[in-house]
């Protein structure tokens, strides 16, 4: 591997910053973690630290959106799966987290606040500039040792990202590693044609990348699910009222472009499922009115989806096929995940929706990858360096010239 890994250190009693991702799912009203995978996978590195002073930093949401809030709730999710206490700290820069940090004895984990509540974690900077941040050169200065283990977030540049590893010694944690390794796999393997089926709700971050998907040959066939097809079918003049979403007339014009530019590469929908008044009803996508909004997919979507997905090479899923957490509106996502299990194509499933989904289908064992990262993984696919990748290169590069 061109990175390193926790096997080429001696852990003991060493001070660690460890960035995991343990950006989960939020009810909106009781701001509870709804799915705590993220929160699981995060183990496997820590056992491998049990003899280290572990501090654990992580971002959850966006400042300003309804998933961001502290991580006092993660700690005690954390506490349930290690069987150990963790300790948490209202702070993640300040004398509180500092002294936190030092005080730590062998053994100890203690997870900071939320990484974004530090303004400079909010923005995207040069491996050097990250490196100048006051939270990289104030807290550096605690640790031996940098893991970066938050492959969800890998293709951010932020601070804590891209930043420590330029000062410290830095290596992969369990979930990079063996996403790398996987992933690397596969896609020496991976054939034509590859179909992409997409939905989920991060749509602006997504559309720059399914374009590099297109350009770089690695999308054949993008199936549009959730709330991209909404997008698409809007800049198809098949929806006419508003989206309600953010940053709408920009990215229906970039889907309406992808369009034009890739006639035949992107399906919608035919027949969906709308709610009304809690009840599944299917139509027609022309039968739809104003202010309908497509809950679900409907048998002949279903249907037309699952034959590309049978005659794929290679096949990659993002994201549920709309609101899956509701029984009456599971079918789409049911129907589609059991197709890419039962295909004979190399499949790779992303986002902790689908792989709880797929865990409750009794599924997950014929599928060739599974991830929980979402945006960083259809990034990874393009071809793309993700930026922690390139960081954890460089730093072993430097580690092993000394
Ligand atoms: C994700 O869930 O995709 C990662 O945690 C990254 O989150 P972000 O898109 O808010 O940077």
């Amino acid at each position: 591997m061109k990175v390193l890994t926790l096997d080429d250190f001696d852990l003991k009693s060493k001070f660690v910053f460890l960035r995991v991702d343990m950006n989960c799912p939020i009810d909106p009203e009781t701001m509870e973690i709804i799915g705590t995978k993220r929160i699981e996978e995060s183990t496997e590195t820590l056992k491998s630290l049990k003899d280290a002073r572990v501090v654990i930093a992580s971002h959850q949401g966006r400042v300003g959106n309804k998933d961001y809030t502290g991580m006092d709730k993660h700690a005690k999710v954390l506490e349930k799966f290690m069987n150990k206490k963790i300790k948490y700290v209202e702070d993640v820069i300040g004398e509180a987290a500092q002294n936190a940090i030092k005080n730590l004895e062998d053994g100890d984990i203690l997870l900071l606040d939320n990484l974004r509540l530090c303004a400079e974690e909010n923005y995207e900077f040069t491996p050097e500039n990250a490196a100048k941040t006051i939270m990289v050169s104030r807290l550096s200065k605690l640790f031996d040792l940098c893991v970066l283990d938050s492959f969800p977030s890998a293709h951010r540049t932020h601070p804590s990202i891209v930043g420590f590893s330029q000062v410290l010694p830095a290596c992969a944690g369990r979930i990079v590693e063996k996403e790398v390794r996987n992933l690397d796999e596969i896609m020496t393997v991976a054939k034509a044609p590859h179909v992409i089926v997409l939905g989920g709700s991060k749509i602006p971050d997504r559309l720059e990348a399914i374009k590099l998907l297109i350009q770089n040959g690695r999308a054949d066939h993008v199936l549009l699910t959730g709330l991209f097809a909404n997008v698409f079918m809007r800049a198809q003049g098949r929806i006419k009222s508003s989206l309600g979403i953010k940053r709408e007339d920009e990215v229906v014009a970039k889907a309406h472009a992808l369009i034009g530019e890739y006639p035949d590469v992107f399906a919608t929908p035919v027949d969906i499922a709308i709610d009304k008044d809690g009840e599944r009803v299917e139509m027609d996508v022309r039968e739809m009115g104003k202010g309908d909004k497509i809950y679900d997919l409907g048998p002949k979507t279903v249907e037309y989806y699952s034959k590309l997905i049978s005659g794929a090479g290679t096949v990659f899923i993002s994201g549920p096929a709309g609101f899956f957490e509701k029984e009456n509106f599971s079918f789409g996502t049911k129907g589609l995940l059991n197709s890419v299990a039962n295909s004979m194509a190399t499949t790779i499933v992303s986002g902790g929706h689908l792989n709880s989904a797929l865990k409750k289908q009794g599924l997950a064992d014929k599928i060739n990858h599974t991830s929980t990262a979402g945006g960083a993984l259809v990034l990874y696919l393009t071809g793309e360096k993700l930026p922690m990748i390139q960081a954890l290169e460089d730093a072993a590069i430097k580690y092993r010239s000394k």
